[in-house]
């Protein structure tokens, strides 16, 4: 609908591994060609769970900073800031908070499994209650249309479209909406302006779907419009109240997942993971301490790779050729277990040698970091701000 945003956060939970790298970052990196793009640490939402350990989020967040630089995440593309450095998310997420039914909050499926998975702990808090909705002000305040998140995030990204659209239905009614319309489709120029009030009256009396989608694209491609105007059309369009919050769209990661060293999901918590920046000598140890097909005992017993954790490294680092030559050759004992591993360390090592030789010139100067979030927090407050300022207005707290 509007500028196409895009925003995601990761909360600091320490170094980043491989599985970080391939499902999430070289996503980001992909993605910060594309569009315009907002990464930021949550460090608040590290908080909900770790509020006992302030010091280990201080830590992880610079160190995963650094990892994102290593992964290929570029500054001069993307805005990299940090949650709590833009304290107008926590205003938002204020007063989303007294339009939110608490019922909503329970509902959502990461609250009790949370609770359940982290049982160690007490998280029957009220900011543990309000990490979705922290999250949608993550979201909505930089009026982002594109939340890339894995599957267990997307019924977070559904939350914040109904509270964006209970926050537009409630607050999009201004004094003299119909008047403030009306005088805006006029700003359009005449020729278009018709046009749009016919696709209007085909879509109110009509139901006609297509008129809808006609008159959304003219809006988009009237460019002079100011932004309270676009967003008063967006929503006379369908009869409704100014679209002043954007509703997302989960933007679904695609790429290969890399399994852990056991075949498991790769996690730190398991203790199954390579770090992204892990050091030459302990990638190769681990990989090849690595499980196989538990039934390929001596060197002479055939494998199955359907069966081994190796072959899922494979299945990410290898071509058809080399894919052929571990069937084959595992599957009639033609190689062993090391020969087969190799190949895989050797990937793997060549994956990592860009990470590891970027992530050193921040290492060596750590106030380039320390630049890099400044300046991303300053460009991400700029853009906050300016939504604050119609939030405000709207809920009446403009203060003027
Ligand atoms: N909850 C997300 C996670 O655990 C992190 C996150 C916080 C986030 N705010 C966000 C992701 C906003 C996308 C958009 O992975
Ligand atoms: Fe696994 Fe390769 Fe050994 Fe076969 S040869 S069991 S695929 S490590």
């Amino acid at each position: 609908m509007y500028e196409p945003r895009v925003l995601s956060g990761m909360r600091p939970t320490g170094a980043l591994h491989l599985g970080h790298y391939h499902g999430v970052l070289k996503n980001w990196a992909k993605l910060q060609a594309e569009y315009p793009c907002l990464f930021f640490v949550a460090d608040w939402h590290a908080l909900t769970t770790n509020y006992d350990d302030p010091g280990s989020i201080e830590q992880s967040t610079w160190d995963m900073v650094v990892d994102w630089l290593a992964a290929g995440i570029d500054p001069a593309q993307a805005t990299l800031f940090i949650q709590s450095q833009v304290p107008e998310h926590a205003e938002l997420h204020l007063l989303l908070s007294m339009i939110t039914p608490i019922g909503w909050l329970e509902r959502v499926p990461t609250y009790k499994d949370q609770q359940e998975k982290l049982s160690n702990k007490d998280l029957s808090t009220y900011g543990f209650l309000g990490y979705p909705l922290l999250q949608s002000a993550d979201i909505l305040i930089y009026r982002a249309n594109m939340v890339p998140v894995g599957e267990d995030q997307v019924p977070h990204v559904e939350f914040t479209r109904e509270v964006a659209r209970r926050f537009n239905h409630l607050y999009g009614r201004e004094p003299g909406f119909e008047d403030k319309a009306k005088a805006a489709v006029k700003k359009m120029g005449s020729k278009k302006a018709r046009l749009f009030n016919e696709l209007r009256t085909r879509f109110l009396e009509q139901g006609d779907a297509e008129a809808l989608g006609s008159a959304r694209v003219l809006l988009e491609e009237t460019q002079n419009l100011p932004r309270g105007d676009r967003e008063r059309l967006f929503g006379w369009l369908e009869g409704s109240g100014k679209k002043i919050l954007v509703e997302p769209d989960a933007l679904l990661t695609e790429s290969a997942r890399l399994p852990g060293l056991d075949g498991q999901k790769m996690s730190k918590s398991y203790g199954n993971d390579i770090a992204l920046r892990e050091d030459a000598e302990s990638v190769a140890k681990k990989i090849r301490t690595m499980p196989t097909d538990p039934a390929r005992v001596k060197r002479t017993d055939p494998g199955n790779p359907d069966v081994c954790p190796v072959w899922q490294l494979h299945l990410v680092y290898s071509d058809e050729s080399r894919k052929d030559w571990v069937r084959k050759g595992c599957t009639s004992a033609g190689i062993g277990c090391l020969d087969c591993k190799q190949p895989v360390i050797e990937a793997v090592l060549a994956e990592q040698a860009p990470m590891r030789e970027r992530a050193q010139t921040y290492l060596d100067d750590p106030t380039l970091v320390k630049n890099i979030i400044a300046d991303g927090c300053e460009k991400a407050r700029r853009l906050a701000t300016e939504t604050m300022r119609e939030v405000r207005e709207a809920m009446g707290l403009a203060g003027s």
